[in-house]
C-alpha cells in the first residue's frame, strides 16, 4: 500500500488547530457515525489537550441505531460527552446547547462567582474531510455561511458565527487528517466517501465491505440485489469477489464477452451504501 500518513500535513494542521484552540472554550469533534474509529484522528487527544470536548457522531441517519448507541457508550466510558446527530436533517442539533452548558458548567460557575456575566461559549468544529463540518456549521448558523475547502492554509480571516445567545462558532473548522496505514481503516474511509475513490482500488474496497455486510447485514444485501443463500461469512476475498460478481450480473455491469465488470459492480455497491439504499449500517464496532 502506497498511502502514507503525511507527517508534514499533520504537523501543519495540528499547528493551525492549536492556534484556533486559544480562542475557544469547547471543541466539537465531528466523527462519521458509520465509522467512528476510522474517521477519528489518532492524535486528537494530544491536539485538543484539556479543552472541553463534545464528540458528535454525525450522519447518524445513515448509521445502524444500535451500533450508534454502542459507540456513544464507548466514548462516554472514555470520559467523553457524546451526541449522535444528523447535520443534514437536523436531528440531535437542538441537544447540542444543553450538552455544552453541562460541559462548561464549572467554568460558568467560576465566572459567576467572580461577579462576571457569563458570555456565550466559543466553539470550534474539528474533523476529517467530508465528515460534515460545513453542513453542521450551516445548520447551526441557519444559513449557508460556512467556508468550504479541505486544505489547511486556505483559511480566510476568522469570523465568529453567533448562534442565538448561546454559542459563538468559529466559521472555519479545524481540518484533521485521517490515518489509514491500516488497510481496513482505508477501506472504511473509502467506502463512506471520506477519501477519494482513486486512492484505493474500488473492487478491493467493495470486497472488504461485502465481507462485513455478509456477516452483519446479510438480509439487506440479499434484499437489495435479489441474492439468496449468501453464506454466513465470506471467509476471504475470492468469496467476496464471487458475491460482487453476482451483484454485477444482477445489475447488468458487464464488460465484453459477458464478463462482469467488477469495477462497475463495485461502483454500484458503494453508491448504494453511501446513499443509504442498503439501509442504515455501521462499518465497525467498538
Ligand atoms: P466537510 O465540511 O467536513 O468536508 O463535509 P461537508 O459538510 O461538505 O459534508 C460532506 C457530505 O456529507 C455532503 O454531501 C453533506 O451533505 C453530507 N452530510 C453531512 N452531514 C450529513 C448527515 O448528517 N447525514 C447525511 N446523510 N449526510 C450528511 P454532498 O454535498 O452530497 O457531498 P458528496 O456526498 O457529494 O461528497
Amino acid at each position: 500500500m502506497t498511502i502514507q500518513w503525511f507527517p508534514g500535513h499533520m504537523t501543519r494542521a495540528k499547528r493551525q488547530i492549536e492556534e484556533k484552540l486559544k480562542l475557544i472554550d469547547i471543541v466539537f469533534e465531528l466523527l462519521d457515525a458509520r465509522i467512528p474509529a476510522s474517521s477519528r484522528n489518532p492524535m486528537i487527544d494530544e491536539i485538543v489537550g484539556a479543552k472541553p470536548r463534545l464528540v458528535l457522531l454525525n450522519k447518524a441517519d445513515l448509521a445502524d441505531e444500535a451500533a450508534t448507541a454502542a459507540w456513544s457508550g464507548h466514548f462516554r466510558a472514555l470520559g467523553l460527552e457524546t451526541l449522535a446527530i444528523d447535520a443534514n436533517g437536523g436531528r440531535g442539533i437542538s441537544d447540542i446547547a444543553p450538552r455544552i452548558r453541562h460541559l462548561l458548567r464549572e467554568q460558568t460557575e467560576r465566572q459567576i462567582s467572580k461577579g462576571l456575566r457569563p458570555r456565550a461559549p466559543r466553539a470550534l468544529i474539528v474533523g476529517i474531510p467530508n465528515v460534515g463540518k460545513s453542513t453542521l456549521i450551516n445548520r447551526l448558523a441557519g444559513r449557508s455561511a460556512a467556508a468550504t475547502g479541505d486544505r489547511p492554509g486556505v483559511t480566510k480571516g476568522q469570523q465568529w458565527i453567533r448562534i442565538g445567545g448561546s454559542l459563538e462558532l468559529l466559521d472555519t473548522p479545524g481540518i484533521l487528517w485521517p490515518k489509514f496505514d491500516d488497510p481496513a481503516v482505508g477501506y472504511r474511509l473509502a467506502a463512506t466517501g471520506a477519501i477519494r475513490d482513486e486512492i484505493l482500488p474500488v473492487e478491493d474496497v467493495a470486497c472488504f465491505i461485502l465481507r462485513h455486510l455478509a456477516s452483519s447485514y446479510r438480509g439487506a444485501l440479499e434484499e437489495r440485489y435479489g441474492l439468496s443463500d449468501l453464506p454466513q461469512e465470506l471467509p476471504d476475498i475470492p468469496a467476496a469477489a464471487e458475491v460482487l460478481e453476482q451483484i454485477g450480473r444482477r445489475r447488468g455491469c458487464l464488460a465484453g464477452g459477458g464478463q462482469v465488470d467488477y469495477a462497475k459492480a463495485a461502483g454500484v455497491l458503494l453508491r448504494d451504501l453511501r446513499s443509504g439504499k442498503l439501509g442504515r449500517l455501521t462499518l465497525e464496532m467498538p
